[in-house]
């Protein structure tokens, strides 16, 4: 077997990707894990996770590493956030907002197993509900597919550290379906500027249909 190094605590043996299980044994969404060398990794399916997808994709850079914070907004039932949750480590934390009922369960039940992921059952636009409990993060990831998500992030960045990053996917589809995704990414861009600066952008469409995927730096307070 070849284990490759692509980021910190982000890996491909024989060209697929994976992370190192922060819970030996546990596998959360149906995922294999492999064993080797005394390490045990998990695959990492990019028609799952548009964060993987990203990465297979080309992503340059990944400020998620060990240690880090992450505030992860649409945690859905946490398969991209149980990944973030390998990479950032015993030392890390990641806060994960859903606003799902039925994807809370199921999300409790990851978190329950990993110390380092906290589940807030609250909607992502009411950020003062969940800021005490969460301070100052390194980093925000993005995967609400909501109609105004550009409003969500702003809000949001409040959270941010200054220089943080921020990981979105947007999905044309769930901000305007009758406009052109391109005039869509647009008005995104145009909205979050006032705080962010573009890193850089990826078309996930080859795992995930009409989605970008993008990389952004806080700049402005706004
Ligand atoms: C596409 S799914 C996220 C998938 C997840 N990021 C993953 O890769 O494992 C979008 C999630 O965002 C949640 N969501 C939508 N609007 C939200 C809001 N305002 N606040 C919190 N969660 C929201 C949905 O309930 C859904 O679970």
């Amino acid at each position: 077997m070849e284990v490759e190094k692509v980021f910190d605590g982000v890996f491909k043996i024989d060209s697929r990707l994976c992370t190192v299980n922060l819970v030996k044994g546990s596998s959360v969404y149906g995922e294999d894990l492999i064993n080797y060398r005394g390490r045990e990794y998990r695959l990492w399916n990019p028609y799952r996770s548009k964060l993987a997808a990203a990465i297979l994709l080309g992503l340059n850079g990944l400020a998620i590493k060990e240690g880090s914070t992450v505030l992860y907004l649409g945690a859905a039932t946490g398969t991209t956030s149980s990944h973030v949750s390998d990479i950032v480590g015993s030392k890390g934390m990641v806060y994960c907002v859903e606003i799902s009922e039925r994807n809370m369960r199921e999300l409790f039940k990851v978190c329950d197993v990993r110390h380092n992921m906290l589940p807030i059952y609250k909607d992502a636009r009411d950020v003062p509900s969940y800021s005490a409990d969460v301070g100052t993060v390194d980093a925000i990831y993005q995967d609400v597919a909501a109609r105004d998500q550009d409003d969500i992030l702003l809000r949001n960045s409040a959270l941010l550290k200054m220089s943080g990053h921020a990981y979105v996917a947007i999905k044309s589809q769930s901000i305007d379906v009758s406009m052109d995704p391109k005039e869509v990414y647009k008005n995104f861009f145009d909205k979050v500027g006032a705080v962010f600066d573009v890193i850089e952008s990826i078309d996930i469409g080859r795992y995930d249909k009409k989605h970008l995927f993008v990389t952004l730096k806080k700049t402005r307070k706004g």
